[in-house]
Formats: structure tokens, sequence, C-alpha cells
């Protein structure tokens, strides 16, 4: 109806749609997410996490013999970006799983475990089932979910509300972000305060704290990544290259290509590069490398360089000012992102990502907030 439409265009404020709305709300989503939760005192007063819903059960999670990611689509890929950071902080083992594979495999879950369960809905089928399986094998079940009162929430043990907001696009895009920083806050609250992490998790606060403007920054990249779209538009793939603590964000950028603007894309682990997909490459096929500062710096300078030989047509996403370091050698299109603690990185690096994936879904001419075949929430099995 008339009004129907009207509502439609209140609620989607100047924008003309709601996946646009959600991308450029996350520096506002963002802080969200951390009120109440980061608290930077005074010169005397410690950075410290507080989550209100898993106070009672740190002690239990610290003393788990593993932690097990469970979630499906970008909220599995949320928790795959977390992941170092939770390893690195709590020493804890983290292992991933998706939600269908773990209940095709009836794989392993113990009473010695914390199960973490991630998903915006909250009411994933898989990962609702996936849950029932994990409470009957007596593992601690945690849930990370957008929406208080779901399935999820109410059957974990306890958790972490995303507080994104309320997300309409099927595209995931802001509780992806907010998904990462909830578990990022995770792994400073699990980690607790030791001296020897003093200095790492303060960077990790601080680097959170900053967040918000830096996505800010990235969020101009806008007309850049239309463009760039213009350029892709008519190409049949798009191949996304990242490693680390991007590994999650290649996974991510090719998940939001092909299930809105429905090109096929594939992310790809740097690392597997020669064990086949370097067979791909060519001229003609464009393929994004994700070579921002982090550790694996070098390793991806080599990769670039190793594709270079093959006359790939590169697409390279670097720390600011490091454009000539990433592309010694041939000739590559760059994408310059404000660099940040290395473990948030990758929530400014999925920004220029769901960007192109927008732009090329107008682009091409197809349904941007309701892809054809998708649903929102996948409640059924
Ligand atoms: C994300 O863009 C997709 N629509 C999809 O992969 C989604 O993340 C997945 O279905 C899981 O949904 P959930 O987070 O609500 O559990």
């Amino acid at each position: 109806s008339v009004l129907e439409m009207e509502v439609e265009q209140i609620n989607k404020g100047n924008y003309e749609h709601y996946m646009q709305k959600e991308i450029h709300e996350q520096p506002e989503s963002l802080k969200t997410t951390m009120r109440g939760r980061l608290i930077r005192g005074g010169s005397c007063k410690a950075k410290t996490v507080l989550l209100g819903g898993l106070k009672d059960h740190l002690k239990t999670i610290r003393r788990s013999r593993r932690i097990v990611f469970i979630g499906c689509g970008t909220s599995y890929n949320a928790a795959l970006a977390a992941r170092p950071i939770l390893e690195e902080l709590s020493g804890v083992p983290v292992t991933m799983e998706i939600a269908s594979d773990l209940l095709d495999r009836q794989g392993p879950i113990y009473r010695e475990d914390t199960a973490v369960f991630v998903s915006q809905s909250g009411e994933t089928a898989d990962t609702l089932l996936a849950l029932e399986y994990a409470l009957e094998n007596g593992a601690l079940c945690v849930g990370i979910t957008n929406t208080v009162g779901s399935a999820i929430a109410r059957h974990t043990h306890c958790g972490i509300h995303i507080n994104a907001g309320c997300e309409i696009g099927v595209a995931s895009t802001k509780a992806y972000t907010s998904q990462i920083v909830v578990m990022a806050m995770l792994a400073l609250a699990i980690g607790g305060d030791t001296i020897s992490n003093q200095a790492r998790r303060e960077a990790v606060i601080d680097g959170l704290f900053d967040l918000p403007n830096n996505v800010r920054e990235v969020l101009k990249l806008d007309q850049e990544m239309k463009d760039l779209a213009k350029l892709l538009v008519a190409e049949q793939s798009l191949l996304v290259f990242g490693r680390g603590y991007n590994y999650a964000t290649a996974l991510e950028g090719a998940l939001k290509v092909k299930e809105v603007a429905l090109m096929h894309s594939e992310g790809i682990l740097a690392g597997e590069m020669k064990h086949g997909p370097l067979a791909l490459v060519d001229e003609n096929l464009p393929i994004v490398v994700i070579a921002t500062r982090d550790a694996c710096f070098s390793k991806q300078q080599s990769v670039i360089q190793q594709l270079h030989a093959r006359k790939g047509r590169l697409i390279v996403m670097c720390s600011k000012g490091d454009a000539n370091a990433v592309c010694l050698g041939g000739s590559c299109r760059i994408i310059e992102v404000p660099q940040v603690e290395d473990c948030l990185q990758p929530v400014v690096n999925i920004i220029p990502l769901q960007l192109l994936a927008y732009h090329l879904t107008v682009l091409r001419g197809f349904n941007v907030d309701q892809p054809r075949n998708l649903a929102k929430s996948v409640t059924t099995q």
C-alpha cells in the first residue's frame, strides 16, 4: 500500500536501500555495541571490559578445555575474524563449527567445552539445533545474538547482546562488524588482567574506542567503490585473497558479492594459493588481495608478487601510505584504508567490500535488500 511504502521511506531515511543505510550506520551501531561495556577510567583506573550477562560464568569459560564457535554464513565469518584474538588473550584452544556441518557429523562436544553460538537473528534453524545438541552434551552454551528474546538468546546459559540495532537488509553488514567487536570484548573479558598481556589489552581497548572514527573514515571510500563497481559490473567472477586476521574478510567479502550482486565470488586463504587457486589466475580474472599491515604483511607482499608474475588483475587493499610497498613490480588498483590494531582491522577492511557489493548490485539492477531465493533468517533446515 501507499502507506507501507511511505513508512518504508521514512525508515530508510535518506538512503535508497536498507543495506546502504546499514552500511553507513556502522560508526553509530559500533558505538551502541560498546556502550557501557568498555571502561577507560582516569589515570589510576585500569581499562576494563564489563559484560554483565557473562560475569557469573567467566571462571568456567576460562577453565574450559576449548571454546567452540558455532554459526552460519556471516555470523560464522565474524567468529572466524575474532578467533585469533580470543586464542591469544585466553590461551584456550578455539575451534570453529559451521552449525549444519557439526550436526551432519554429530561432532564431539564435551562437558568441558564452552560452545559459543553466534547469530544475528537468534532464530537460525541450524544454529538452534546445534545449540540443542550442545546442551544435550553438557557444554556451557553462550549466545551472541542481535535479537533480545530470540530462541538462541533464551536457550543458552548466558550471553551477550550484539546491540547493533535492527538489521533489515538480508545481507548482514552492521551486525557483522558489531559481532566482531562483541567477540573482541569477550576475548578481553576471558583473558583477564595479567601482567604479561597488559599492554596488548590496553592497545585493543584503545583500538575499540577509536574504531567508530576509523569506520567513518573508511566509509569515505564510497565513491571509489562505486567507480570500482563500474569497472567490475560485467565480470563473471571475483576472487578475494586474505590470511590471518583477514581470512574472514576474504570469505565475508565474497559472501556479500555473491548473495546480493549475484556474481560468483570466492574467498581464498592466501596460504593455499599454490595448492590450487593459482591455476585460475590470468590477465582477465579480477582479484582482491587484502594486504593491510600485520604480522602476515611480508607474506602477502610475496603473494602479490607471485600474482603479478602470472599477470593477475589485482586490486590491493592496503594500509594508508602503503601503496608503493604493496605494488612492487606491477600495476594494480589500490584501496587504502586506515590502519587500526591488527585484531580489529577486519572491522575496517570489510567495509569497502560491503560498499563494492552494494554498488555492484545496484549497477547490475538486482534487488539489494531481498536477493532472490534468500530469506533474512533461515528457519528451516
Ligand atoms: C548474511 O549476509 C547472510 N544473509 C547469511 O549468511 C546469514 O548470516 C546466516 O543465514 C546466519 O544468520 P543469523 O546470523 O541470523 O544466524
